[in-house]
């Protein structure tokens, strides 16, 4: 890689963290910093691992413009993952989504453009409208509901919804803050030659993701099994066939290494990134497969009532990132599920007052 210094905004979460390690393994001489204000219970779990790395840490608001002027010189690429990521929390603190959310991202451009940066950005499958996705058609099966053949709308097949998907409607102000984020870094692109990446990612899981009801399901899921509490099917009947596929954290990071080798051939261009049709799994497989993993069976309560901004099912299309670059995600939902697994196990004195 040619970069002399990477920033990690966001970068005690989940994807930060583990993007940063993962690039400072891979690449020993470039520095990584991380800056976060670890507002997400748990991200404080991460800055050990990361000194451990050589990772330097950097305490920063995104929403505050002065606390990135402490970046380091030689930083010349942005990984953007810093996010209020649950779609949720547009219902109580909305100030806190857009200034995180959007105004964050201009900060960080701003920063971009001034150090002739290159900018990562990772967005969301939330920018899609909430309605056109639950007016997709559908059939129930036995575990899962999954997309019928057929779609009478752009953008939708039975490989799931691509980026012709129609974007006309509202899509909660996660994906909104999301989406006008996109939506600047194109016009800095263009004003500006700002090299970029927009990855439209579905949900991402893996290990150190700190799960909760709002985000990070698959590792909640993984946990409370874990440690014996309770769940429950919220939405859609209440009978836990709601489906999303997944994508695990390291084949995000391999997208991202060929992304970046050549950013005039893979940049500038918005994908949907994500497991693919190949890797989804209803909240009922999620069970199944959690029970096994973890060797025990719990509770798990229904509740019929959607939640606000709620999906039935989502897949991603990945065509356009594979044809574009070769990439193929390549661990599937077992696996995804037994590496969550492990990691709990590996740390459960650090991480049991998240979940037990
Ligand atoms: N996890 C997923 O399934 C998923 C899916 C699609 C897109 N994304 C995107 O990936 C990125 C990372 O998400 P994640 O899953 O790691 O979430 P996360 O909550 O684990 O990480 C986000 C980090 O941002 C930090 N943060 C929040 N507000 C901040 C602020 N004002 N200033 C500085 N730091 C702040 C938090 O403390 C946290 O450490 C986000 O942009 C999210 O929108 C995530």
């Amino acid at each position: 890689m040619k970069y002399g210094g990477i920033l990690v905004t966001g970068g005690a979460g989940f994807v930060g963290a583990n993007l940063a390690i993962w690039f400072k393994e891979r690449f020993p001489k470039i520095s990584v910093i991380a800056a976060d204000n670890l507002r997400r219970p748990g991200a404080e779990l991460n800055l050990e691992r990361m000194r451990e790395h050589g990772i330097s840490f950097l305490h920063c608001d995104i929403r505050n413009r002065e606390d990135l002027e402490a970046v380091p010189a030689e930083v010349d690429l942005v990984l953007e993952c810093s996010a209020e990521p649950s779609v949720l929390a547009g219902m109580c603190s909305p100030e806190y989504v857009i200034r995180t959310n959007l105004v964050g991202t201009a900060n960080c451009l701003e920063l971009a453009r001034r150090r002739r940066a290159a900018l990562v950005f990772l967005s969301t499958s939330r920018v899609y409208p909430v309605k056109a996705v639950n007016a997709i058609a559908f059939r129930e099966l036995e575990t899962r509901f999954s997309i019928l053949p057929g779609q009478s709308v752009a953008g939708v097949s039975e490989r799931g919804i691509s980026e012709e998907f129609p974007l006309e409607g509202a899509r909660s102000l996660y994906g909104a803050s999301k989406l006008a984020s996109e939506l600047l870094i194109e016009e800095y692109g263009e004003a500006y030659g700002l090299p970029y990446i927009i990855d439209r990612c579905g949900v991402l899981a893996g290990p150190w993701q700190m799960g909760r009801v709002d985000q990070g399901v698959f590792s909640l899921w993984m946990a409370k099994h874990y440690f014996g509490s309770e769940l429950t099917y919220v939405g859609w009947g209440g009978a836990g066939k709601q489906v999303r596929d997944l994508l695990h954290i390291e084949d995000l990071a391999d997208l991202l290494a060929v992304q970046l080798s050549d950013l005039e051939r893979f940049g500038g261009r918005v994908v949907n990134v994500g497991g693919g049709a190949g890797c989804s799994l209803s909240l009922r497989e999620a069970t199944s497969l959690c029970q096994e993993i973890a060797g025990r069976r719990i509770a798990i309560g229904s509740e019929p009532e959607n939640r606000p901004a709620d999906l039935r099912l989502y897949i991603t299309d990945t065509n356009r990132v594979s044809g574009l670059t070769g990439w193929r995600p390549c661990r599937e939902p077992r696996a995804i599920l037994q590496d969550i697994f492990e990691w709990i196990r590996g740390n459960e004195a650090k991480v049991r007052h998240l979940w037990a």
